[in-house]
């Protein structure tokens, strides 16, 4: 068993990552919230009740000392909020100040490490669309994190106290390394989005449409995750099927040329997967590329 910890935490921003922590903080014992600063005072409340602990807080005057400030508001403002926090007083030597971006590093907080904090990012690799579901599944979670060695080690030991994983990114990479979730997460729901279209245009009600992508999309997801991608791959692309794919490629020029670009840019990613299998003839290959490239 660990020792119980007797932390405290400010939050400046608490929406939906920001309650979701400190929710868990609270119901593993891990961490006091004491002040919970969103732009509205009525918007804090709620997450106050959320939470399960803190005080709602109009201003930064009224922020309370803690051991830890999260700074989870959207990323364009994190600087901006952690310039009010510096100028609020409460940072003193060893407090540790971190945002939860993905794409931006911990530097965006350097004003609060000459106020004497040691600041830090943790970005939690899920999405946090519903707070409560989020709360349920957060076991297990990965959280990447980057920064001073002091609040690093502070953070990964409250998280891993919550169940999260943790990993370091390098700072000067989150750019690309947050291209990765956006693409596994935003980008696959605007790949559903796509697919359905298709179907629709294909005269398939949305509904049924739904209904229809269900098994093939979760079951190659589970194949992904089982076999990896160049096994998971089947279709025209897998098979070498040029005439398939050229007339495809015909299709959507003639209807959508958004949809058509998607089509041929994800193909020649399907390439590459098709020929590490092996199963293909090189010039079918060589000859869908040009298609695609066209
Ligand atoms: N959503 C995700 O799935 C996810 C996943 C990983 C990391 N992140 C990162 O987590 C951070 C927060 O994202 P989120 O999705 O939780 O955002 P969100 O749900 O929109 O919540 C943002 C919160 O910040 C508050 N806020 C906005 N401007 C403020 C200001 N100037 N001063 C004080 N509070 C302010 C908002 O207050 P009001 O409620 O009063 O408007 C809101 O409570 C971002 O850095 C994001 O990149 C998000």
């Amino acid at each position: 068993m660990r020792e119980p910890l007797v932390r405290t935490i400010n939050v400046i921003g608490c929406g939906k990552v920001g309650r979701t922590l400190a929710r868990l903080w609270t119901e593993h014992n891990v961490l006091e919230v004491r002040s919970v600063l969103n732009r509205s005072l009525q918007s804090g409340r709620q997450a106050v009740e959320f939470v399960g602990g803190g005080r709602a807080i109009e201003s930064y005057a009224e922020l309370e000392t803690a051991d830890i400030v999260m700074v989870s508001t959207p990323d364009e403002v994190i600087q901006q909020c952690c310039g009010q926090l510096c100028r609020a007083g409460i940072i003193q030597q060893g407090v540790v100040v971190f945002h939860c971006s993905g794409s931006l590093p911990s530097e965006l907080l350097a004003l609060a490490r000459e106020r004497g904090a040691s600041i830090a990012s943790v970005h939690p690799v899920r999405s946090f669309a519903d707070p409560t579901a989020a709360v349920e599944t957060f076991a297990g979670t990965y959280c990447a994190l980057e920064g001073d060695r002091q609040a690093c080690e502070v953070l990964c030991d409250v998280l891993h106290r919550c169940g999260a994983k943790t990993f370091h990114v390098q700072p000067e990479l989150k750019t690309i390394y947050h291209v990765a979730t956006v693409v596994v997460c935003n980008y696959l729901v605007a790949l559903m989005e796509v697919g359905l279209r298709c179907f629709e245009k294909a005269g398939l009600p949305r509904e049924t449409a739904i209904e229809v992508m269900q098994p093939i999309v979760t079951g190659t997801i589970t194949n992904v995750f089982k076999l990896g991608p160049v096994r998971a791959l089947t279709g025209p692309i897998a098979r070498g099927e040029l005439s398939v794919v050229a007339r495809q490629c015909q299709a959507l020029g003639q209807w959508d040329q958004e949809i058509q670009r998607i089509y041929e840019g994800l193909g020649l990613v399907a390439l590459e997967l098709s020929s590490a299998q092996g199963n293909t003839n090189p010039d079918a290959l060589a000859a869908i590329r040009k298609t695609l490239q066209k």
